[in-house]
């Protein structure tokens, strides 16, 4: 219970499963703010890597932009899962409400002050009744089906490539993060710890992780890292292999009458400048800051402009994780042209202190 407002908190998978995905693990400082003041940051600010920039390059250079001097803020490195965790510790301090392998089947009533919700459980179906339902359910959700289509605008694109990522007992390549447009495809490295790195490579849309044996994907890697890093990887046994496709979505309405989407519900960007959880937390930001105007005060002002608010802010990480999406992929529907231009692209963004500004501005996190 925060703020005097209760919830009931429905999962579908038990908790085990939850904590057991991997997931991004850089946060923009307005998140690590918003931990900060749920009172959930305690471990993040002991175990927090903060970074200062990154470094982008190509098959013949690299090159480092500065976001503490471009944009005076530095990013978190801290995986979601660790956060996930630090939640669920929040939660059952307050002995909160948390129903898992809990599949939501309905949402009813939406248009009214009442609205239900019909889900199942092991020993049969149940009904609960609330206020206000706040669908934080993913991509593949039922949350947002409870927007009737004629009230739903959806905008969707795919990529036709997606990330393998690998989890690995190995210290990362290289103290920030490095992404690399090489010619053999893209290739991200990032860490979780000093002893933990996660590493990135494009794979073609319909590859299976079970097709990449871990020799594979190093050697893959390593090709496709810029030369000094490339010279100073160190490998290690894989934790765990994962393929997500690329696709970005937009669901145009975020609230319908008293039901709410909050992050992947409602929205998915592709995943370069890792910018999914921390849309999901800038939502959630403005969601329940309507909630507590609302339940405090009886104003609806925040309930009324949540959708518009969150939208913009969605939008806007969206045009910012495209643009790096398409400047650092290999794109196989592409011609000549437009692979040209992206060359063009990036080799601006090295030389224009402006695009730099523009780039650390965007990664580091606009403001809420
Ligand atoms: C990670 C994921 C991203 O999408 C990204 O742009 C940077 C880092 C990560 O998982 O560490």
């Amino acid at each position: 219970m925060r703020h005097g407002i209760s919830t009931v908190l429905l999962e579908k998978h038990t908790r085990q499963h939850v904590l057991s995905r991997v997931r991004a693990g850089v946060l923009e400082s307005g998140t690590v703010h918003e931990l900060r003041d749920a009172g959930v940051a305690q471990r993040l600010d002991r175990e927090r890597i903060e970074h200062g920039g990154v470094c982008l390059g190509d098959d013949n250079t690299d090159f480092r932009i500065d976001f503490r001097e471009l944009s005076g803020r530095p990013v978190t490195v801290y995986g979601q899962t660790e956060i996930t965790r630090d939640l669920y510790e929040a939660l059952d301090r307050d002995c909160a409400d948390i129903r898992h392998e809990c599949p939501v089947v309905e949402i009813g009533n939406v248009e009214t002050t009442q609205p239900h919700l019909l889900y199942r459980t092991r020993t049969g179906a149940c009904r609960l009744d609330a206020d206000f339902i706040v669908a934080c359910d993913g991509y593949h959700g039922v949350g947002r089906r409870f927007v009737p289509t004629s009230h739903r605008t959806e905008f969707e694109r795919r990529l036709p490539y997606g990330w393998l990522g690998i989890l690995a007992e190995a210290p990362p390549v290289h103290h920030e993060l490095v992404y690399s447009r090489s010619s053999r495809g893209f290739a991200l490295a990032s860490m979780r710890s000093q002893q933990l790195s996660r590493y990135y490579i494009q794979v073609p849309r319909q590859h299976d992780p079970k097709d990449w044996s871990d020799q594979a994907f190093w050697k893959e890697f390593r090709r496709r890292l810029p030369g000094r890093f490339a010279d100073r990887l160190q490998t290690g046994p894989s934790i765990e292999k994962s393929i997500a496709n690329l696709r970005a979505f937009v669901c145009g309405t975020l609230r319908f009458g008293r039901l709410l989407l909050c992050g992947d519900a409602g929205h998915i960007v592709p995943p370069t400048g890792a910018k999914g959880l921390n849309l999901a937390v800038s939502d959630v930001h403005y969601a329940s800051n309507a909630l507590v105007q609302y339940f405090h005060h009886g104003d609806l002002q925040g309930l009324d402009s949540y959708s518009r608010k969150a939208l913009d802010r969605v939008w806007l990480a969206m045009r910012f994780s495209w643009w790096m999406t398409r400047m650092l992929h290999l794109d196989p529907q592409s011609d000549g042209f437009e692979s040209q231009l992206r060359s063009a692209e990036f080799l601006h963004l090295r030389r224009a202190p402006g695009a730099q500004g523009m780039f650390a501005e965007n990664y580091a996190g606009l403001p809420y």
